[in-house]
């Protein structure tokens, strides 16, 4: 049995309609039947457009939204029907990674308290001094200075949030991380050494990642099987180099289409599937299968009938009637346009006169040698200029993250000061209030005093 298994999972948001009573008037079908088995030790990459119920399937692992239906099974116990009180001793072996680091770290709280507060809720740590310790290794093992202890979010950058989220995650000794899009919000240069942390993370304490990302660069190399979403269900899955050697529903050929190869003579003739249209709403699915609407190679049964997530051999399953003809290349195209890759809004490298008819000088000396020294001399400016360029990108990267750290110190300390203002004016208030009541309370005694006095004068009267 996997670690982690989902057995037709469903998530249908109520669309609700009406003033004073809430009519459902229909549903969003974020997550329309999801089954997939993750492996201990492995990572499982989900990818996607925007909007395909990536997040929802994620949180419906771990119930943070309530799933419609099928099965959600953690080492053999089905988290779907746990009532509340279990479900929360779970969530434990289940953490979550999320893509926006600041906003997922409470700004008001230094790390120490963040990090400490889950321990705190499921009883790690005998006190607050053994958990101090167990969280300083742990920042120390995501590569954090311990005294970011007493810090707070907005004193790190994004690189290091995230990181801090990743050691959020690590306090609680999961077993299954789902990390989601850990690192599109970041820098291209930090995206690497994050993605490389978590793998090495995984090597050392056996975890088991379920990565979410729209970028299938970013998933390719951390993940043993992908999974591809299209509006709420899988299209196809498989291992990862598969996947990436032959893809075989169309969605997932036309995606990978889209991805620059690094061997220029394979980029030369690669091709670029373009999908017509825009990816349907998830309140209102194509018939059959979801992605007639848009399939290059779409036929008559395809808009009534919907395709079952089957074997097609390989480790690959696939949601296609024709995956066969398709990879044999026997069904004719029928929609959709496709374009050599190279040629998408560059134009042709204009070959100078000059070039054309450059001629190569005779060379004194053993050619070989010669050719040697000057690849060697080419290879050096190479990577010379390369360091320089690095070295650039580091600083700009540098920069802009002190802008931003800058901004951010300015909005805190506004937040602040508008905090203080109204603190200030709750006072005055309180103030004006106090001396009101007060000469409330003298006219009151006066008039009470008048009264007594006029009794008196009429009593003596
Ligand atoms: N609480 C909710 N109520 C209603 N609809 C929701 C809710 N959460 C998500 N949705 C809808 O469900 C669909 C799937 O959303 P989801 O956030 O899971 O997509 P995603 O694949 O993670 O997208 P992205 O790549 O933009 O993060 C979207 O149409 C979204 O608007
Ligand atoms: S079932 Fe039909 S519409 Fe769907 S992916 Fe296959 S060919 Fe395209
Ligand atoms: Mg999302």
């Amino acid at each position: 049995m996997s670690l982690l298994e989902l057995d037709g999972v469903k998530v249908h948001f109520p669309i609700k309609k009406g003033v004073l009573f809430d009519r459902t008037v229909g549903h969003v079908y974020a997550v329309d039947g999801v089954s997939l088995k993750v492996e201990a030790g492995q990572t499982y990459g989900l990818v996607g457009e925007s909007g395909c119920g990536k997040t929802t399937l994620g949180r419906s692992v771990l119930r943070l939204v309530d799933i419609t239906e099928g099965s959600v099974v953690l080492d053999g116990t089905d988290l779907a029907k746990l009532p509340g009180e279990e479900m929360r001793r779970f969530r434990r072996r289940l953490q979550m990674v999320f893509q926006d680091p600041l906003g997922s770290l409470n700004p008001r709280q230094n790390i120490e308290s963040i990090l400490s507060e889950g321990m705190v809720a499921h009883g790690i740590g005998k006190d607050q001094e053994e958990r101090r310790e167990k969280i300083k290794s742990i920042l120390e093992r995501v590569g954090l200075p311990s005294n970011a202890l007493s810090r707070y979010p907005h004193e790190f950058s994004g690189g290091q949030r995230q990181r801090i989220g990743i050691a959020r995650a690590l306090v609680l000794e999961p077993d299954v991380i789902i990390c989601d899009e850990p690192v599109s919000a970041l820098d291209v240069s930090i995206q690497a050494q994050v993605i490389n942390l978590l793998e090495e993370l995984q090597e050392e304490l056996g975890l088991t990642y379920v990565v979410i990302a729209h970028d299938l660069a970013v998933v390719r190399h951390i993940s043993d099987v992908i999974g591809v979403m299209y509006l709420g269900s899988l299209v196809e899955e498989a291992p990862s180099d598969a996947l990436y050697a032959e893809p075989k529903h169309p969605y997932t050929k036309a995606l990978m289409s889209a991805v620059p190869v690094p061997d220029p003579e394979v980029e030369d003739r690669r091709e670029r599937i373009l999908l017509a249209g825009d990816l349907p709403s998830p309140a209102n699915p194509p018939s059959g299968c979801r992605f007639h609407t848009r399939c290059p190679w779409a036929q008559e049964r395809c808009s009534t009938e919907r395709p079952e997530l089957r074997d097609a051999g390989g480790g690959h399953r696939v949601a296609c009637h024709y995956a066969e003809e398709i990879a044999a290349g026997t069904l004719q195209r029928t929609a959709g346009e496709v374009v050599a890759a190279t040629r998408e809004g560059v134009e042709d490298n204009p070959v100078s006169e000059e070039a054309e008819t450059a001629t190569v000088p005779e060379q004194p000396g053993p050619p070989e040698q010669e050719n040697e020294a000057e690849q060697a001399e080419t290879a050096e400016k190479a990577e010379k200029a390369e360091t320089a360029e690095k070295a650039e990108k580091a600083e700009e990267a540098e920069k802009a993250e002190e802008v931003e750290k800058a901004e951010e110190v300015e909005k805190a300390e506004e937040v602040e000061k508008a905090e203080e203002v109204e603190k200030a004016e709750e006072v005055e208030k309180a103030e004006k209030a106090e001396k009101a009541e007060k000469v409330e309370k003298v006219e009151k005694a006066e008039e009470a005093e008048k009264v007594e006095k006029a009794e008196e004068v009429e009593k003596a009267v």
